[in-house]
């Protein structure tokens, strides 16, 4: 089975998570991955299942990742789909729930025939000194929701809940 991970990710932190969802698919020998920014991608047809993760910007997941599923929309339906977003609200359940209910399923709900093997929210990072003062000011309103610092480096990712996440949806590829 060939399963290409694509990310859209602005500060390389939900790159590192598909970089990690990939080496657990590419634990099973049944399975080869491709892991890649979802810039660089041209035809899926020759891929069975496909992960798709978005970092969330002003609460919607980036514009490349929504371009993407428009365009592909005929195609996507015949493969086995998976979905991620990462932020920083994604940092507890109840979070987690929000994103899914709010951010992601209204992009999927356009597109009743795409239908998701499985979706998650994680947990994101955020390196307050590498943001110009735009950025950071709509960080910190966007933090004064979670209770999380705003100020330094602020990684909420959970590598385990990632870990169990990508074993869980590999079976599911696999049709376990
Ligand atoms: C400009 C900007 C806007 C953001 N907006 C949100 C948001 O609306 N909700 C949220 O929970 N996190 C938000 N974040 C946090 C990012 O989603 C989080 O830092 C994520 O891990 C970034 O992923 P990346 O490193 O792949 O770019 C925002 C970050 C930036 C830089």
């Amino acid at each position: 089975m060939k399963v290409l991970i694509l990310y859209s990710s602005g500060y390389g932190s939900t790159k590192e998570i598909a970089e990690k969802i990939s080496a657990i698919f590419a634990e099973q020998k049944a399975i080869q991955t491709t892991v890649t920014s979802i810039d660089n991608v041209n035809a899926i047809d020759d891929y069975d299942g496909l992960i798709i993760g978005s970092s969330v910007r002003a609460d919607l997941p980036l514009a490349n990742v929504r371009d993407f599923i428009v365009r592909e929309r005929f195609v996507l339906p015949t493969k086995k789909v998976a979905f991620f977003a990462v932020c920083l609200a994604a940092n507890c359940d109840h979070g987690r729930d929000e994103i899914k209910k709010n951010f992601i399923m209204p992009v999927f709900s356009k597109y009743p025939e795409i239908k998701l093997v499985s979706m998650e929210a994680f947990g994101g990072k955020i390196d307050f000194d590498k943001l110009n003062p735009v950025m950071k000011n709509l960080m910190i309103k966007v933090l004064e929701k979670t209770g999380l610092p705003t100020a330094g480096s602020v990684d909420t990712r959970d590598w385990e809940f990632i870990s169990s996440w990508a074993i869980e949806t590999r079976q599911k590829f696999l049709g376990e």
